[in-house]
């Protein structure tokens, strides 16, 4: 096998949670780690592909459940690839969609180090294929936006609502679950109907996935949402009509794929 530059960090994404939605890719390049930094959403399944003795590092949270900061994760990946170690960083879903792997890499290309980014499977496309809502469909959505509904302590969310109530394009609100209510008036105050299909799905493609479909003027008062647990995705827009009706798709092919 070819030597890797000493002191590589690979920014990888490990997809919405299913250990079978890592690319090969990403395989290939946690089998080379000597050390995994990794974020609260990667499953052990996915830890436990890299080597036994490498490293484990989880920067997803301190023993008092708070994130590390964000400067703190940047030290540490400079610290290690500055030792010689080939860092494996591992992300939930995309580490380029609401992932800071580019700040991540920024940093590290500042100080010369080797990186590269590995994609993975963002948290909209895994529940799209496990709910059966397309992102998009002819005559039903002409495009797709990825949101951020979160916002910064005490800041109000600054979105484009005018341009996001637009009803032929689907909107998947990443972050959102703390404001779901001040979203949904926005979107209605700016246009979008109040009989809007739209879904909230929890934990997508793993075994404890939810998903709960209501309009959008219900979707902030429906109870089952609000008890819905973290990770959760929201999908507002006409294509939300068509998984209504569509068996979990993920219990399908899981069982087609077992016995094959
Ligand atoms: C910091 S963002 C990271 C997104 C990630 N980089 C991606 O591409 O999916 C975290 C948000 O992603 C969404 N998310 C991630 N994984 C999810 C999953 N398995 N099911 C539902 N939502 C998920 C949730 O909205 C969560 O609050």
């Amino acid at each position: 096998m070819k030597d890797l530059r000493p002191g590589t960090v690979f920014l990888i994404g490990a997809g919405p949670g299913d250990p079978d939605l890592l690319t090969v890719k990403a395989v290939r390049a946690l089998g080379r780690a000597d050390v995994v930094v990794y974020d609260r959403l990667v499953s052990p399944e996915i830890l436990a592909l890299a080597p036994t003795q490498a490293e484990r590092i989880d920067v997803g949270k301190l023993p008092k459940r708070h994130k590390v900061p964000q400067d703190q994760i940047n030290e540490i990946l400079l610290r290690l690839a500055r030792q010689g170690q080939t860092v494996a960083r591992l992300k939930g879903g995309d580490p380029l969609i609401f992932g800071r792997g580019s700040e991540e890499a920024l940093v590290l290309r500042g100080a010369g180090i080797p990186c590269h980014y590995i994609p993975g499977i963002t948290a909209a496309q895994g529940a799209a294929s496990t709910t059966g809502v397309p992102l998009t469909h002819r005559g039903l959505a002409t495009g797709v936006r990825y949101v951020t509904g979160h916002r910064a302590r005490d800041a109000s969310l600054d979105l484009d609502w005018f341009s996001l109530a637009s009803g032929d394009t689907t909107l998947v609100i990443y972050m959102g679950a703390a404001n779901i209510g001040e979203i949904a008036d926005n979107l209605m105050a700016h246009g979008l109907p109040a009989d809007t299909p739209a879904m909230a799905v929890s934990a997508a493609t793993t075994p404890r996935q939810q998903s709960v479909f209501a309009p959008l003027n219900e979707l902030a008062g429906n109870a089952v949402i609000a008890d819905l647990p973290a990770p959760v995705l929201f999908v507002v827009g006409q294509v939300v009509s068509l998984g209504a009706e569509t068996a979990p798709v993920q219990e399908t092919s899981d069982h087609v794929l077992a016995q094959v």
